[in-house]
């Protein structure tokens, strides 16, 4: 069993996963506190509020997951704490607990890539094999991400601007709707016009596989700034004609990919495409992503909500298959605010301006 522990962003969260007497992997338990009522008034995450809240929260989380997982720290094989990518405070708040409870206890400690924990929650959810495509979507991140196996990673497309997630949020905050933005956005677009504004579709057909929202984001001001001042049914149409925007460029981009996924193992039995992050809770992305994935001929596997947002079993998680693959780090490992899953990939324009949220 793992301990793992999770303070990248906005959410302390800790969790223990085993794996049953089969090998299946078992998520023991998985608490998460978020601290988005201490954000909201400022309508995004504050790094120094974030890292006081994580101080204040850590132990009792970690308490907490023990207790509902009813094991003692003398049971657990290592323990497991984000180290990267992240807001510092955080990371710093997390990786001190984990080194403090594993030093303590003679346990390894594991240094875990939060990306990591993001791209291996199906293989923990679904227990599926390796490779699959995987299309991370949260507030900080916009990436597909060709996961090969442990620790081997490729990544085919990055944004070159803003998050997708931060896109929704930048939309919610624009037209006065509470923080977080995308499930609000989503809220008022069901009732809305999507093609009442006719906003862009960045990149759409082009070869690489990147995104970008800035564009759109920019759009929707114009468009917002047109129509104002904003009735309830000008709000609602441009909710729809951002969400919808928004879904047809990921498709775009998406039906790219797995068509050179298909071309890159064109024997593979029951190919899949993998959704992690926040914004895949959104349903008119969730049907664009699905339709996409028909055409191509893959199978779509969307994990729990719980888990496709941060949380700390997707941690413990990757801590378990590097402490079985024996990578455990030592005592000393660092923490990273910046930390691309796949080193060898290079810094596209404008990546890195945000980096806060994974
Ligand atoms: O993965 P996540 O919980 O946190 C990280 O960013 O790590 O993702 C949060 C992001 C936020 O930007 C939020 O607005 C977006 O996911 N989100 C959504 C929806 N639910 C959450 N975006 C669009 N539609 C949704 N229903
Ligand atoms: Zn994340």
């Amino acid at each position: 069993m793992v301990l793992g522990i999770e303070t990248s962003c906005d959410e302390t969260a800790a969790a223990i996963v085993g794996r049953s007497p089969s090998g299946a992997p078992v998520i023991l338990s998985n608490v998460v506190l978020s601290q988005v009522e201490e954000h909201a008034a400022f309508g995004g995450v504050v790094p120094e509020i974030a890292a006081r809240a994580h101080v204040e929260a850590v132990d009792g989380i970690v308490r907490a997951a023990m207790i509902e997982a009813q094991v003692g720290f003398g049971e657990l094989a290592a323990v497991a704490a984000t180290v990267g990518p992240g807001l510092v405070g955080g990371l710093i708040v997390g990786a001190m607990t984990g080194k403090a409870i594993a030093a303590a206890h003679a346990l390894p400690f594991l240094a875990v890539n939060h990306l990591e924990g993001h791209a291996l929650t199906p293989r923990l959810t679904d227990g599926l094999a390796y490779p699959y495509l995987l299309l991370l979507v949260s507030g900080g991140h916009s990436q597909i991400i060709l996961v090969r196996g442990l620790g081997d990673y490729e990544r085919w497309g990055t944004t070159i601007d803003d998050a997708l997630g931060e896109a929704f949020d930048k939309t919610a905050k624009l037209l006065a709707l509470p923080h977080p933005g995308g499930p609000n956005v989503e809220k008022r677009a069901a009732t809305g016009d999507p093609k009442r504004f006719s906003l862009p579709r960045p990149l759409k057909g082009e070869a690489r596989l990147d995104f970008s929202f800035s564009g759109l984001k920019t759009a929707l001001r114009l468009a917002a700034e047109g129509a104002a001042p904003l009735g309830e049914q000008d709000v609602a149409d441009l909710c729809a004609s951002f969400q919808a925007a928004a879904a047809e460029t990921l498709a775009d981009r998406i039906g790219r990919a797995l068509k050179r996924f298909r071309e890159t193992y064109p024997t593979l039995a029951g190919p899949v495409l993998a959704v992690a992050g926040g914004v895949a809770a959104n349903r008119a992305i969730r049907v664009a992503l699905e339709g996409e994935a028909d055409k191509a001929g893959v199978r779509l596997v969307a994990p729990p909500l719980a888990l496709c947002t941060d949380n700390g079993a997707m941690i413990a998680y990757a801590g378990l298959e590097r402490f079985e693959a024996g990578r455990a780090d030592g005592l000393d490992a660092p923490v990273r605010s910046r930390w691309p899953l796949d080193e060898r990939s290079q810094p596209v324009v404008g990546f890195g301006r945000r980096g806060a949220k994974a």
